[in-house]
């Protein structure tokens, strides 16, 4: 059993927990994910992780309530426990294995949406504690969603902030921002990392594709069981097809097939609020 030592509430439906899961914590990466099962009738839910704390031996998740799994993992209280916690899994980012002097060289743009702001924090601090700043466009609705917003200035090198509604920071989508960095203020980058729903990733892809800048992205929410069985995270990679659960979950964003992965996406969904009305019952 993995006891929850915390629980926050982050935004409406959206929640942080930190989990007491030492192994995990020790060995987890930027860019990995965990497995959560509730409970003996639960899902298996894969879900990114937000942050570890290899002393405390805690894991945090970010999880947005959604769907019936992840309400009924929202009901779930501090001093909990959890039947089971599996991970890391996944591929680490590629930046964790590159030349750290390489590294330093590069100008990073992370771009993160919505609940994409979550795996976007442990590669933002990792690259902060080797010596590499990046810039971090963060992305919301409007004002109530915008989460983490001071941890991640506290490992950004600069951090902007855009909501749909213009009711906090710059007005408009990542998107814009991105345009208004690079064509207005003079920004330049070497790599774009997107993490965020599969639109805003699809189309912050087009945007850098348009601006030269090579983009990896996090293809976390195709993922049903995370086990590489069920399917679901299939996708199309220039002419390879791979499993995000297995292969990813990062890729190349000007080389994924987003209108096939968005309708395989939507399929499930289906799938996902036949489950909900169940839950209610
Ligand atoms: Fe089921 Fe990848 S999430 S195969």
């Amino acid at each position: 059993m993995y006891k929850i030592v915390e629980k926050e509430i982050l935004a409406p439906n959206i929640f942080s927990m930190d989990i007491l899961a030492p192994r995990v914590a020790n060995s987890a990466k930027p860019g990995q994910f965990v497995i959560v099962i509730t409970d003996e009738t639960g899902e298996r839910l894969p879900l990114t992780i937000c942050d570890y704390d290899k002393e405390k031996g805690t894991v945090q998740i970010v999880v947005q309530s959604m769907g019936s799994s992840t309400k009924k993992l929202a009901a779930f209280e501090k001093g909990d426990s959890l039947k089971d916690f599996v991970g890391p899994l996944g591929v680490p980012s590629e930046f964790v294995s590159e030349d750290l002097d390489e590294l330093k060289k590069k100008k990073i743009l992370f771009v993160a949406g919505g609940v994409g702001t979550a795996p976007v924090y442990p590669q933002v601090k990792w690259l902060h504690e080797h010596g590499v700043e990046v810039d971090v466009i963060m992305g919301a609705k409007t004002k109530d969603l915008v989460i983490l917003e001071d941890k991640l200035k506290s490992v950004a090198g600069n951090l902007y902030v855009a909501t749909d509604d213009g009711s906090y920071g710059f007005h408009g989508l990542v998107t814009n921002y991105i345009e208004d960095l690079v064509n207005n203020q003079g920004k330049q980058y070497d790599v774009c990392i997107a993490i965020g729903p599969m639109i805003m990733m699809k189309f912050v892809a087009l945007t850098t594709k348009k601006l030269n800048i090579p983009t990896v992205v996090s293809l976390n929410p195709i993922m049903v069981d995370g086990t590489g069985m069920c399917g679901a995270c299939r996708v199309t990679v220039g002419n390879e097809t791979k499993f995000a659960c297995v292969h990813g979950p990062e890729f190349d964003g000007h080389l994924v097939d987003f209108d096939e992965a968005l309708k395989r996406q939507g399929q499930y969904k289906t799938e996902e609020v036949k489950k909900d009305e169940a839950y209610k019952c």
